[in-house]
């Protein structure tokens, strides 16, 4: 791989070990994958973030770095960790706060910003063409099509290895010639009645190349929640959003064209709730966008509190503080506040029978790390389903 005189100082250990140790890291993968050389990126946001994923040998890992006392090169945001940092909810468990907050500690002690979310963008929305170092499946998807940003799919360990050297290895989604959309899904006018994380969990499992997706006009939240879900149950980093992907960040060679029915995605919606079951509702993954926050106003308003169940939302601490009017009437409902977490990557306290959600991702998650059933639902269902 060719380096720069620069990165070969920092390689062989002229700025300290742990710079040194970091682009190793960057250079190895990178030369395993057939890359040639290194890009500088602008921002890394770093996954693998919540105790309850990394455990101690992650724990470890991030403290040895920290001891060394570090800066990352570059803006630097994190993923959620695996407690609430508002202290209100009822449905998260904190028993691993004390942890949580070492790991915390190293993050922010070597410059990153404590957004504690899986929506980075709405901290600061990048360019299109900027390469960025994004590890969060969800964010990178988001980042790539929305935004036609440039970054692969990284493990929390190389994107924080690239938030302290500032560079990535260039291939992949860096290079404009592997963002080529070959598949045209055009979605039919039945799912959109729909979340439309049921089309992405569709899309995930069955197409394996870079897919166009012709949609009508949809708000940023449900595009949010068709990504991570396409992204969860597959392993996509890019879908061409018709319209809506930045033109010069993507080209089009198409071989096949789907048209996606709604009995292909309707096995997905899963469980509905029996009357004797104790419901949790769920919102907030990828976290809980400032438009979904205005729908659950209104969606609330006339209730009092719920009549089953729980309703559980969650989103950055920032969103919660700029929308706190909001959030109140949120709370005057009984409605369960969790910051900077979310329940596939933390302890629930209880056991309950089912989860209904509006994310594709939470369903294939929770699924599978909580053994919980799980049905998807439309917020207004959500909200109908535990208030009435
Ligand atoms: Fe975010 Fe947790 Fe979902 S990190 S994307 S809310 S699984």
């Amino acid at each position: 791989m060719y380096l720069t005189p620069f990165q070969e100082r920092m390689l062989k250990g002229e700025f300290g070990w742990v710079y040194a140790k970091a682009l190793e890291i960057i250079v190895k993968v990178g030369e395993a994958l057939g890359s040639d050389r290194l890009v500088e990126i602008s921002h890394a946001h770093v996954s693998g973030v919540s105790y309850s994923n990394i455990g101690e040998p992650g724990l470890d890992f991030l403290r040895d770095f920290y001891r060394e006392m570090p800066r990352f090169r570059v803006y630097t945001t994190i993923n959620p960790g695996c407690v609430d940092y508002g202290m209100l909810s009822q449905v998260i468990d904190n028993k691993y706060l004390g942890k949580q907050a070492l790991i915390d500690e190293a993050l922010v002690g070597m410059g990153a910003k404590p957004v504690f979310t899986c929506i980075p963008y709405y901290h600061r929305p990048p360019l299109p063409g900027e390469h960025l170092a994004w590890g969060e499946s969800s964010a990178v998807i988001f980042a790539n099509s929305y935004f036609g940003a440039m970054t692969n799919r990284e493990g929390g360990p190389l994107a924080l290895a690239s938030a302290l050297t500032g560079f990535t290895y260039y291939h992949g989604l860096h290079e404009l010639e592997n963002r080529v959309a070959r598949v045209l899904i055009k979605i039919s006018p039945l799912i959109y009645n729909k979340p439309l994380s049921l089309a992405g969990l569709w899309i995930g499992e069955n197409v394996r190349k870079v897919p166009m997706l012709e949609i009508k006009e949809k708000p940023l939240y449900e595009i949010k929640a068709l990504l991570a879900a396409m992204a969860a149950s597959g392993s996509h980093a890019l879908a061409v959003l018709d319209g809506i992907t930045p033109k010069g960040t993507y080209k089009t060679s198409i071989e096949e064209t789907i048209t996606l029915e709604f009995s292909d995605v309707e096995k997905y919606i899963g469980e509905t709730p029996g009357t004797s079951e104790t419901v949790l509702g769920y919102v907030g993954c990828p976290h809980t966008h400032p438009e979904e926050l205005v729908i659950l106003r209104r969606l609330l308003e006339k209730y009092r509190e719920p009549k089953r169940g729980r309703l559980l939302v969650t989103m950055p601490p920032e969103i919660a503080s700029t929308y706190s009017s909001i959030v109140r009437l949120l709370l005057s409902r009984k409605v369960d506040i969790a910051l900077g977490t979310c329940p596939v990557v933390s302890v629930l306290r209880k056991k309950y029978d089912l989860m209904l959600t509006n994310s594709g991702k939470a369903f294939f998650y929770m699924r599978k790390i909580h053994g919980l059933k799980v049905g998807i639902a439309s917020l207004k269902e959500i909200v109908e389903s535990i208030y009435t």
